[in-house]
């Protein structure tokens, strides 16, 4: 494809005297981009950066309808990073030079809101000039931006369905990893999932009928209230105040249940931070222990049981270190992961993380399940779950676990102990969800995270 008017202009363009004050619209872009080149360049997960309280100084600067935008403008660039890329290729005589970054990544920026979101062209293109104006890294470019913005614009009608048909919107070493676990179709239909907006799974106290019925929404066969679009934020819904429910995704809701009635059983809760799981657990009956090792995700978790009026003792401890007064009668371990699971929410995960990461991780779970397992009573049951896609942090690990005898023995789910789980249940009595699953009427209903559990009792 010709990139004609795309060469690098040797003339510097007019910055003017305040171009990046008065151009509107261009400071969310800055940052978009700036966070961008966090993700991408600096492996900063994106959750960290656009965090309300702790995120990155300029974004939480912005007004609450800039920040909206950002955030909306980098989910779009992440999920379709190889997409954009290659449409910005195409429009180019030669590829950008390496040093180049800030040149890139404000291209990113104003071509995800040309292909993807209700920005029109013009605007996107005028204020991607004036942002490159503004940026003594990227003044020279301003043409350059100028020309391909608009040649993207004047075939995007015909090229994105194309561009979107030739490529799988992921990195080589993510779908190459996919591909080996699952296979090329599940593969295929898992990396589609990915490129979609994922639904909001809710877990209600009672009545999911009833709370389906008022959100507009469906009782998924697990049990969990699925909406395809939020009316608005949450915390504006009903029954929020009253702490009538959380937000959890359905896979998410799963590995709790596999403990069985908890009914007041002593649990640990190992991770537990944000408290998604912990909440789970006090609504069936518990006593339960709460762990984690960050002191800001704690506060997190408990004003989240505060708001839903539920209560757990919280500990803040390193698990790889503690060790509780008393043995519990059951442990459920949520681990860290590498979360290829949840890239439909969270797509930096592919572009922050790696195949060294996922070997790390995997070592720091078989470390935790082993002092899991040595916190529960004999005979106890050990819930182990991540929300991995791998199988280094899945299935290899757990036969490699119990293949090492480390005092515990599997104890396999079964289809009949939770509505809804047979499909995802393996022929070791494991659990694996992925977003190619749970196929609902409509695209924007179906879907899950990509969760594993596995099942232990310790020996006796
Ligand atoms: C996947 S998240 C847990 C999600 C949580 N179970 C839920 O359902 O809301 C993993 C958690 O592990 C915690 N963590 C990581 N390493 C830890 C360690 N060595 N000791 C205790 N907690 C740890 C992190 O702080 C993080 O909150």
């Amino acid at each position: 494809m010709s990139g004609a008017a795309a060469r690098p202009r040797g003339g510097r363009a007019d910055r003017g005297p305040h171009a990046d004050e008065d151009v509107a619209g261009l400071a969310a872009r800055q940052v978009a981009a700036r966070l961008l080149a966090a993700v991408v360049d600096a492996k900063t997960p994106l959750d960290a950066l656009t965090d309300a309280e702790h995120g990155h100084p300029q974004f939480r600067a912005l007004p609450p309808r800039d920040r909206s935008l950002v955030r909306a403008i980098l989910a779009t660039a992440l999920r379709h990073r190889v997409t954009i890329g290659r449409l910005i290729a195409r429009r180019l005589d030669r590829p950008l030079p390496p040093n180049a970054r800030s040149l890139e990544h404000i291209l990113h920026v104003a071509a995800a809101q040309m292909l993807f979101l209700d920005v029109p062209d013009r605007a996107a293109v005028d204020i991607a000039v004036a942002h490159a104006k503004a940026d003594p890294r990227t003044v020279r470019f301003a043409g350059l931006v100028n020309a391909v913005l608009r040649a993207l614009g004047r075939v995007k009608e015909r090229a994105l369905p194309a561009e979107l048909k030739a490529n799988d919107d992921a990195p080589d070493w993510f779908s190459a990893r996919l591909r080996s676990a699952y296979g090329a179709e599940r593969a295929a239909a898992i990396l589609a999932a990915h490129r979609a907006e994922p639904p909001t799974d809710f877990t209600v106290k009672s009545d999911p009928e009833g709370w389906a019925q008022r959100f507009g929404g469906i009782v998924l066969p697990t049990g969990s209230v699925r909406v395809a679009r939020l009316p608005g934020p949450v915390q504006e819904m009903p029954g929020y105040a009253e702490g009538e429910w959380w937000v959890q995704d359905a896979a998410a809701a799963l590995p709790a249940r596999l403990l069985g009635d908890v009914r007041g059983l002593s649990v640990a809760d190992l991770c537990a931070a944000p408290g998604g799981k912990t909440a789970q657990l006090a609504v069936g009956g518990a006593r339960v222990t709460a762990i984690d090792l960050s002191r800001s995700r704690l506060r997190r978790l408990s004003a989240n049981l505060d708001r839903l009026k539920l209560a757990a003792e919280v500990v803040e401890a390193d698990l790889l270190a503690y060790q509780p007064p008393v043995l519990f009668d059951a442990v459920l371990l949520d681990a860290p992961c590498s979360s290829t699971g949840t890239v439909r929410r969270h797509p930096d995960v592919p572009w922050t993380k790696g195949p060294g990461d996922i070997a790390k991780l995997a070592g720091l779970q078989r470390r935790l399940l082993e002092r899991a397992v040595g916190m529960v009573k004999p005979g106890g049951l050990v819930v182990f779950s991540n929300c991995s896609l791998d199988p280094e942090e899945g299935e290899v690990l757990h036969a490699a676990f119990l293949s090492s005898a480390p005092g515990a023995v599997a104890d396999p789910i079964r289809a009949d102990e939770v509505a809804g789980i047979a499909a995802f249940l393996t022929a070791e009595g494991t659990l694996r969800t992925t977003p190619a699953d749970l196929a609902g009427e409509t695209a924007a209903l179906s879907g899950m995270d990509g969760f594993y559990a596995a099942r232990f009792r310790r020996a006796i």
